[in-house]
């Protein structure tokens, strides 16, 4: 079976509105949507996780009155070296009706005023990595616009929900760097350089694919240290995932504010 099929045969076939990407030890608001978990495993083309700290399943279901699918892990391009591992599950998303997709990520901070536990909203990202997921699409469709990519409506909205939570969600840019290493100092003061703010490992392909499938995007990271050579700490996969609930409470108390308000808009 499709895996659109074994979504609808399990959850039902009312449309989702919204697709919500977990990131790094942001696995906690999965729990509270109201329906089921499908294992990524039950369902075809969506990624085998190897990652830590994440919940291969998709919840399906309600959260805040609204219809979602919220995938509790995503693969990342560092995994197995395919910038487009994301892009099933993504179409799938789409078959399942959702217009808008809302990704949140762990990252680190390349500015002062952003701090580990912080939230910052992508008002734009720099694909560092220089990789591509339409990389090998044949039609015409690969030739995505990507300005205003994180979408100015969805941003708005954001932005009302974090004030209506008294949650602080300065802008900034995001850089997509491959990973699995960490950055060198050298390397966050060159994206820094090319007006990066905050650095991470993922987010951008689904981004393009998200545009490229016609889906609304917008993207919240949660800061969980600042980036090589910026301060004394370590960092470290064991750190992200140590500080990544710092953040995860506030994003958490932000989108579901965010889907009440689209739920009464
Ligand atoms: N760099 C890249 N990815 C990250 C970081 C970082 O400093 N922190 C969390 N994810």
């Amino acid at each position: 079976m499709r895996s659109v099929e074994v979504i609808q045969a399990r959850a039902g076939a009312e449309p989702v509105r919204f697709g919500l990407i977990l990131g790094s030890g942001l696995g906690h608001l999965a729990q509270a949507v109201q329906g089921v978990a499908i294992p990524y495993a039950d369902l075809r083309g969506f990624p085998h996780v190897s990652v830590s700290g994440h919940d291969p399943n998709l919840h399906v279901g309600t959260l805040e009155g609204v219809r979602v699918a919220v995938f509790g892990a995503r693969e990342h391009y560092y995994e197995k070296g395919n910038p487009s591992a994301m892009r099933p599950a993504l179409e799938c998303l789409k078959a399942l009706g959702a217009q808008s997709l809302i990704l949140t990520n762990a990252a680190g901070s390349l500015r002062p005023d952003i701090r580990p536990g912080d939230l910052m909203l992508l008002g734009d990202h720099i694909n560092v990595s220089g990789l591509n997921p339409l990389i090998g699409e044949p039609t015409d469709a690969r030739f995505v616009p990507m300005t205003d990519a994180h979408d100015p409506g969805l941003r708005a909205a954001l932005r009302a929900a974090a004030q209506a939570e008294g949650v602080a969600l300065p802008e900034g840019v995001y850089a997509w760097y491959s990973g699995p290493s960490f950055e060198t100092p050298a390397e966050i003061r060159a994206i820094r350089t090319l007006g990066g703010d905050a650095v991470g490992m993922s987010t951008v392909p689904e981004v393009i694919l998200a545009r490229f499938l016609g889906l609304k995007v917008a993207a919240i990271s949660t800061i969980t240290n600042m980036a090589a050579g910026l301060s004394d700490e370590k960092i470290s996969h064991e750190h992200t995932k140590a500080m990544a609930p710092l953040g995860a409470a506030k994003l958490e108390r932000l989108l579901r504010r965010f889907l009440n308000m689209q739920n009464l808009a």
